[in-house]
């Protein structure tokens, strides 16, 4: 079975984005910015937010980090969203989710500028990737089609299945594949025989949230099987999918860690870099 490294094509990635935007400030004498918003102490969210800090470093991307307490009203949120949609050193707006239940995410992501909106979560951008004309899309989803092409997994005309239809996953994942002309299912809780289903695929993208889920009984043999769960058991880290069954059922699978994660935060750098190419092109 062939290991899918989303560390590896993200490494390569990461190259690329920290060309392009050394060739951006080389043409517009600044950095792309990113502003990154936390509100309270989860401690996983501080995790990501780290992460996402420390990688726009490595590519040059300046970041602006602003950590709310988890008291912080609507209001205050608002206002400071406000301040950085007019900020012309900010190029890239990304709300962290989940954010304290008093705080609808909804409301909040809908105040981000579209063009400045990092995650490709606000209505306009969703809206765009729907009617096939995406401006930047959510990263894991994205990441995952960067997987398949950099290993040469076509889409086009293969049955795909998709397990999840989260807006932040299972949709703008569909919808990629769509595009790039797969038939595509999408299964969810309320669908009686999952494993039907994805026995059926050529391609699998598991986005369920249930640890260890689905293992090679749930799969065709030598189907393409992409994990995109994260869990923190312990007994370490795992994925939707039993990765272990897999090596001599699948022809390609993603493990956990080191698949799919990975590439969500490069995608994240690269959406940064396009909003600012086209704002600083619209100026
Ligand atoms: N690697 C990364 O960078 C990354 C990024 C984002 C998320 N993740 C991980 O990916 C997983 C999914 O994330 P998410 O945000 O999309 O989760 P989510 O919002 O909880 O959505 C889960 C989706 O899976 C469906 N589902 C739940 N149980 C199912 C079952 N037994 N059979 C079939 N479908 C089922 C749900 O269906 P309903 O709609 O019917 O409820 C829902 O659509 C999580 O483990 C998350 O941690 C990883």
């Amino acid at each position: 079975m062939l290991v899918l490294n989303g560390k590896a094509v993200s490494e390569k990635k990461r190259a690329d984005i920290k060309s392009r935007v050394s060739l951006f400030k080389g043409k517009y004498s600044r950095s792309p910015g990113l502003a990154v918003v936390i509100v309270g102490d989860d401690p996983a969210s501080h995790v990501y937010v780290k992460n996402k800090i420390k990688s726009c470093e490595e590519v040059g991307i300046v970041s602006f980090h602003h950590q709310l307490d988890a008291q912080t009203t609507e209001t205050e949120l608002l206002a400071l969203i406000q301040k950085l949609n007019g900020d012309k050193s900010v190029d890239g707006i990304l709300v962290q989710l989940p954010l304290p239940p008093h705080l609808s995410a909804d409301k909040i992501v809908a105040a981000i500028r579209p063009d400045k909106d990092a995650d490709g979560l606000t209505v306009e951008n969703m809206g765009l990737l729907f009617s096939g004309k995406p401006r930047v899309v959510p990263c894991t989803p994205r990441g995952v089609i960067e997987i398949l092409k950099y290993y040469d997994i076509s889409m086009a005309g293969k049955n795909c299945v998709v397990v999840g239809r989260s807006q932040i996953v299972g949709r703008p994942m569909a919808q990629l594949l769509l595009l790039e002309d797969a038939t595509v299912t999408v299964a969810h809780s309320k669908t009686p025989d999952v494993s039907a289903i994805t026995r059926t695929a050529d391609i699998v993208v598991v986005a369920a949230g249930r640890p260890r889920m689905l293992g090679a009984d749930d799969f065709k043999k030598n189907a393409v099987v992409v994990d995109v769960g994260i869990h923190r058991l312990p007994d370490g880290l795992c994925g939707d999918v039993r990765f272990e069954e897999l090596k001599s059922h699948a022809h390609a699978a993603t493990p956990v860690p080191g698949g799919v994660g990975p590439m969500t935060i490069t995608i994240l750098l690269e959406n940064t870099l396009v909003l600012a190419e086209k704002l600083q092109a619209g100026r």
